[in-house]
């Protein structure tokens, strides 16, 4: 059973500035959601109950939304509004979470550190809170549990990108063990295309025993003189199997600009309500060449 996830949302969200100058990227609204409120539900439907947010100074939108909002309830009950009365009042009551402030940002690894004495002793789930997996069938973190009951080992996310783009990511060296998963034999975090073992990214979502915490305080700075997760990783490797598994869905990293249009269409279209009238008004524009 995995109870317990911790979603690192302390970065500044620098490539998507200046939307992000005030507003923490994880608020940025996909459709009509915050991103972050994604990030929770795809851990709440994966069985996960209680949530650890690591956030900085300026993220304060973030405890907002997931606190109660008295005043917009009684509002929203006198207006009659039962159904958007009902869906503000599920965002505070879907899991219990909790923050944890990081003190400098040191990179994710870091940001993982924190949550050692919230974790305990247990497996536990970690979802970047700016990327939105979407998926048709079982949430993607739902996907890793599986993987983590049959192994007992931590397992990650992994998607296959171009070689042009390796250098993006945190890449695995794996063996392919059959039916999507792979032992990984070394991660390394942001390789040139000329040194990567692979095309196989991590992906934003993990499955960690609590052995990860050890490794993070061993290691030192890494790329972009940060203390990388996958640094950690690696070097867990040494003691513990570990694994990969590429999963079904598509992530979107929604501290990228284009990421961000592109989910707000996919998702859009998906909706059942916005769907049909944004691919005709897509269509007209594409046929028109305004694009
Ligand atoms: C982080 C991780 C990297 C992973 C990526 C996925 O990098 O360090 O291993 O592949 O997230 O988005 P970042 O995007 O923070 O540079």
């Amino acid at each position: 059973m995995i109870r317990k996830a911790v979603i690192p949302a302390a970065g500044f969200g620098t490539r998507m500035l200046p939307a992000t100058k005030s507003q923490p990227k994880e608020m940025m609204p996909v459709v009509d959601k915050p991103v972050i409120q994604y990030v929770v539900e795809e851990a709440v439907a994966s069985g996960v109950t209680d949530i650890l947010m690591v956030i900085s100074k300026g993220k304060r939108a973030i405890e907002d939304h997931f606190d109660r909002s008295y005043e917009l309830e009684a509002q929203l009950e006198e207006k009659g509004k039962a159904d958007l009365l009902a869906s503000v009042k599920r965002i505070s009551s879907m899991a219990n979470i909790h923050f944890v402030w990081q003190k400098e940002l040191n990179g994710l690894g870091d940001a993982i550190s924190y949550a050692k004495y919230h974790v305990g002793n247990e497996p536990f789930a970690v979802l970047l809170g700016d990327t939105i997996m979407d998926s048709l069938g079982d949430p993607v973190l739902l996907q890793l549990i599986e993987q983590y009951e049959m192994t007992k080992a931590s397992v990650v996310a992994m998607e296959r990108v171009s070689m042009d783009k390796v250098h993006r990511y945190g890449i695995i060296d794996g063996e392919d063990v059959g039916n999507d998963l792979f032992k990984a034999r070394s991660f390394v975090e942001k390789p040139n295309a000329a040194d990567a073992p692979s095309n196989l990214a991590i992906g934003g979502r993990y499955i960690f025993t609590p052995e990860i915490f050890t490794y993070l305080e061993q290691i030192d700075r890494g790329v972009n003189n940060e203390i990388q997760l996958t640094d950690a990783m690696r070097m867990m490797l040494q003691d513990h199997d570990m694994y990969g598994y590429v999963y079904e869905g598509t992530r979107y990293d929604v501290g990228n600009t284009l990421d961000f249009i592109k989910t707000n269409i996919a998702l859009g279209l998906r909706r059942a309500d916005l769907g049909p009238a944004l691919e005709d008004w897509l269509k007209v524009l594409m046929a028109n060449n305004r694009i």
